[in-house]
């Protein structure tokens, strides 16, 4: 069972995951929990390159790039070799992200970003995505919050309401381009309740 979350910055991604691997164990299953960008060596070094605020000077196709080749790893290294032998993987973003982020910015290029898609990810597609939705006001005041216990920030942190706020109609869209495979979640409910939700619209599987 592949299950990939993706959302907005600041969504409650993590928290949901966290929860959600835990409902799992608590039913003897022990799933295989990753990210995008990050989840290999490999990936952490593209992600150190992605997140760098020094990188100022990175075009919109390097950077789409690099997500491809961050995934092309993580698949073959990581995802791949798990499905194959029988796990869960929950992995933290994989290709929608790519399809609404790098598709926000590239606009034009949706053939050729569908294209690296496909190839990066070796043809394996999530059985369920969860799109946590909230309003890119709610998600930046998380950022906001993370901001203040952490003082760091990266380049993704720096993107404005308006991107947010575009990124987040991008994912609706692609969910109703994709209803079987993308569920929809209202993010700006407390946790326990979005949690009950993913666990409702899991119980098919379990
Ligand atoms: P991350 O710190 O993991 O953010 P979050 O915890 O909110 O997921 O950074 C991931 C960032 O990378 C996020 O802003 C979305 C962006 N991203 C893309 O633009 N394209 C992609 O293909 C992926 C996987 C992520």
């Amino acid at each position: 069972m592949f299950i990939t979350f993706e959302g907005i910055d600041g969504c409650g991604k993590s928290t949901q995951i966290a929860i959600f691997e835990a409902m799992l164990k608590d039913k003897g299953i022990s799933p295989v929990i990753t990210l995008e960008p990050g989840g290999t060596m490999i990936g952490k070094a593209i992600r150190k390159i992605l997140l760098d605020v020094e990188n100022t000077q990175l075009t919109p196709l390097t950077e789409l790039f690099l997500y491809e080749a961050d995934r092309a790893q993580h698949v073959n290294e990581i995802i791949k070799p798990a499905l194959e032998a029988g796990k869960w993987v929950i992995c933290d973003r994989y290709y929608d992200a790519t399809t609404v982020y790098q598709g926000l910015v590239l606009q034009g290029y949706e053939g050729l970003i569908e294209q690296l898609n496909i190839e990066a990810c070796s043809h394996i597609a999530p059985d369920v995505t969860f799109l946590l939705d909230c309003p890119a006001e709610i998600g930046l005041s998380r950022i906001e919050e993370r901001r203040r216990n952490h003082t760091e920030t990266d380049r993704f942190d720096r993107k404005t309401l308006d991107f947010h706020t575009r990124i987040r109609y991008g994912y609706l869209a692609l969910a109703g381009k994709h209803k079987e495979r993308i569920t929809i979640i209202d993010a700006t409910l407390s946790r326990e309740r979005v949690a009950i939700k993913i666990e409702e619209a899991m119980r098919p599987y379990l």
